[in-house]
């Protein structure tokens, strides 16, 4: 495919449901093939990623060495220019650039395009720069605290599984949405840095990020494979932490990261897991974060995480929160003594609401798996008045509801 096909695809007209497909078979070709018949062309439409009221950070990936920057502004006239330096140096890579674009104003809509150009490192005193390629200009809308409601959708368990994420991405286009979560597993194992440029930058080939920021929730699933370490360079979160805190409107919450479902003892992971220690630094960390002015004086409350706390059945023995030598159980003290209203999760492959009780005096949605007949879309509304959480399948059938008014 020629650049200027692939840009047209993935144009302002791409906003259209109908085109996404088409954007999806344009980065389906392995970037590298490209790259010995076609000079630098992007092989993933922009992801916007760790979205804040005053930044995003802009990711894409590319076909070759290169460096790029973005050019952002009020208008699509467009006029500031984000360089992503990082200790004086501009960005050089040779599969993804993760551009910052700070200075926005909370709610604002910001547009946008990215630009690459081709860099052939012979040596340090030999740097040359060839040829130039540009998306079309697109937007999206900062983060706004003070927005009067917040709306946002959430996929789980996509696990490479293309036909869930092409109708995941038709059913998430027909409503919009402030913000989008992928709440974890976006693959089965991360064995090549490139497949990971597709996966979570390209969204496995459906653009669904290019104007909605994205909330990244990792799972266990993304922590597998000899290049897991790597993830960091395809996915960014707030201040590179996996775990963070986020606030829209009335809406505030956490992102946790439950880490592998087995234990860091277990044979499989031959001791190269650390998730005890890194569970309880995460307690450590949300014991400080609800009594930040965030989280106490929004309206809801919800937190994100991939593994659920609680479950029932042949998939699990209760769950984390229910086992005292488990620092997750830390997790559920803090979630009510912060006052949360609502736990989202995926992990199990089976969808389920667990409405609060006695035990627990939060909601917690579960949502389903990777195949078509098992997969869900979880949307989640938050007013001045309501929170309400609706799960549905591909086919938008609601399969469970839950609302509070706080
Ligand atoms: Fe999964
Ligand atoms: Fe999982």
């Amino acid at each position: 495919m020629n650049r200027r096909r692939f840009l047209q695809q993935t144009g302002v007209a791409g906003l259209l449901a109908s085109a996404w497909p088409a954007v999806a078979q344009s980065t389906n070709a392995p970037a590298e093939n490209r790259a010995a018949t076609a000079g630098l062309a992007f092989t993933t439409p922009p992801s916007l990623q760790s979205p804040s009221p005053t930044g995003v950070t802009v990711a894409i990936g590319v076909n070759g060495p290169s460096t790029a920057w973005v050019e952002f502004g009020d208008t699509p006239a467009l006029g500031r220019v984000a360089t992503g330096a990082r200790h004086g140096l501009k960005p050089f890579d040779a599969l993804v650039h993760a551009i910052r674009v700070d200075g926005l104003r909370p709610g604002q809509r910001c547009y946008y395009r990215v630009h690459a150009a081709a860099i052939d490192f012979k040596n340090a005193y030999n740097i040359r720069r060839g040829e130039t390629v540009a998306t079309e200009v697109f937007s999206f809308q900062t983060l706004n605290p003070k927005a009067d409601a917040a709306r946002f959708a959430v996929w789980n368990d996509t696990h490479e599984n293309a036909a869930t994420l092409a109708q995941l991405m038709t059913l998430t286009g027909r409503q919009p949405a402030d913000f989008h979560v992928w709440n974890g597993d976006i693959t089965n194992d991360n064995y090549r840095e490139a497949d990971m440029v597709r996966h979570y930058v390209g969204a496995g080939g459906q653009p669904f990020t290019r104007d909605t920021p994205l909330l990244f929730v990792r799972g266990n699933h993304d922590d597998r494979g000899p290049v897991a370490r790597a993830l960091d360079r395809f996915q960014a979160t707030p201040g590179g932490r996996s775990y963070y805190s986020f606030a829209h409107g009335p809406l505030a919450g956490v992102v946790l990261n439950t880490g592998e479902d087995k234990p860091d003892t277990h044979p499989v992971y031959a001791g190269l897991g650390d998730y005890v220690a890194f569970h309880r630094e995460q307690a450590a960390w949300l014991a400080e974060e609800i009594k930040r002015p965030q989280l106490r004086r929004a309206k809801f409350r919800v937190a994100f995480m991939h593994i659920p706390m609680w479950w029932v059945g042949d998939r699990g023995d209760g769950g984390f929160a229910n086992d005292p030598d488990d620092p997750r159980s830390e997790w559920h003290r803090l979630l009510i003594q912060g006052k949360f209203h609502a736990v989202i999760s995926g992990h199990t492959h089976r969808h389920a609401l667990f409405p609060p009780d006695a035990k627990k005096p939060y909601a917690q949605m579960v949502g389903g798996g990777p195949r078509p007949a098992a997969a869900t879309l979880i949307r989640g509304e938050a007013t001045a008045r309501e929170l309400t959480l609706t799960m549905t399948d591909l086919a938008g059938t609601e399969l469970a509801v839950w609302r509070t008014k706080g």
